[in-house]
């Protein structure tokens, strides 16, 4: 078993990746000294897929399991469905000590956690996340939301799982597409983190592709651990936690220009890296040839490079006011090499403008 741990004091916690490991699930939980009734959130994708097996290795631990399975898709993160929820455990009489275990991608582990953190003023929570995506980026940090109609993950809170249990042979039935998108912040992870890491991706992007278990134990492994020293040196993004918002400046604007339909994140976040190194690399950050490096290697992950369906100026208005934006002044994720990152908050509109233009 790989094991990745979240120390974060009176909340810290294990991530523990290995192929087949959600047959054992009750039996983990059980071993932490949890019993009791269990309400698995899932979606109907997910849990068609693997609902009964998941309720089944906890009612052989002994505990008393209920699946609920909401519809796939981010509309679902919403205090509707919430409402739905809460009115499920409450009929289901979970009480502070009862689980709640999020069985799904990152829409699934954010609704999910919400309901865990605000239920009751908080009961335990356990993480299954089955996306890449998910598990090397939405399931690690604690953060849990649901969407207001006015802006994504407005309404949430920090609040960190009891344990990640993570499946690699989870993703063997996740769709193409989906396995990019969470490719995209693994490169990500390091781009701002960790050259050899990197390089690693660049030589066995086959073996990623084709989903080879050991290769994708080392790159979740290794991203959850980049994630989590972050987290660790700032849980409630004060400062640091910012880097992970690398390539995403770009990457929200995107969406919200494109009515989050012609993109996914993962795709977004692909061609925001994209402008991101750009930028670095017109104000003299960074050499030209970091630039060429992350192109080749954004488009060997079969991730796009460029935007379309949009204008710059749609981007740029809705740069200004990117939740992330402080005092009007954008605060750029940007890399003086692989693996380095650094923030600036001084980027001239001019050098925004030349780099969206080329990106678009
Ligand atoms: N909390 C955080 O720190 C954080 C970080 C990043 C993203 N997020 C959130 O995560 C969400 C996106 O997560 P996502 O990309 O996992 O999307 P998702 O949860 O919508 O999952 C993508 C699709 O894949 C399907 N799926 C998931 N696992 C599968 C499997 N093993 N086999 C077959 N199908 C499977 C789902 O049913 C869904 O249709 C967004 O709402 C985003 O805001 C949160
Ligand atoms: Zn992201």
């Amino acid at each position: 078993v790989a094991e990745v741990k979240v120390d974060l004091g009176n909340d810290s916690y294990s991530i523990l990746i290995e192929p087949g490991s959600i047959a054992s699930l009750g039996l983990s939980l059980k071993e932490r000294g949890f019993n009791g009734k269990v309400l698995i959130i899932s979606d109907h994708n997910v849990g068609a897929l693997y609902g009964d097996l998941v309720v089944r290795t906890l009612e052989k631990a002994g505990f008393c399991a209920e699946i609920y399975c909401v519809q796939p898709g981010e509309d679902t993160k919403s205090l509707e469905i919430a409402n739905l929820l809460y009115t499920k455990a409450i009929a289901l009489g979970l009480d502070r000590k009862s689980l709640i275990v999020a069985l799904g991608g990152g829409v699934v582990g954010d609704l999910a956690g919400f309901i865990a953190a605000t239920y009751l003023r908080g009961v335990p929570f356990v993480q299954v996340p089955t996306s890449l995506l998910a598990q090397v980026d939405s399931s690690v940090g604690g953060k849990v939301a649901v969407n207001h109609e006015l802006g994504k993950n407005l309404i949430g809170a920090f609040y960190q799982p009891k344990l990640v249990l993570i499946d690699t042979n989870m993703l063997n039935s996740l769709p193409e597409r989906e396995l990019y998108t969470g490719l995209a912040e693994v490169i990500k992870y390091g781009l701002i983190a960790d050259r050899s890491f990197y390089d690693y991706l660049h030589s066995n992007h086959r073996q990623i592709l084709d989903r080879n278990a050991e290769a994708l134990t080392v790159v979740i492994q290794r991203s959850c651990e980049i994630k989590a020293r972050v987290v660790e040196q700032d849980e409630h993004e004060s400062s640091l936690r910012v880097i992970l918002n690398f390539g995403h400046t770009i990457a929200h604007a995107i969406e919200a220009a494109t009515g989050y339909g012609n993109y996914n994140h993962g795709e977004a976040v692909a061609i925001g890296m994209h402008g991101a190194a750009l930028i670095s690399c017109y104000c003299g950050l960074c050499e030209k040839q970091v630039v060429d490096d992350i192109r080749s290697t954004i488009a060997k992950f079969n991730l796009p490079l460029t935007v379309q369906g949009c204008t710059v100026d749609e981007l740029l208005g809705l740069l200004q006011r990117d939740k992330k934006t402080v005092g009007g002044k954008i605060n750029w994720v940007l890399l003086n090499d692989i693996g380095k990152v650094t923030v600036h908050n001084d980027i001239p509109e001019a050098v925004v403008r030349k780099v969206l233009t080329e990106i678009s």
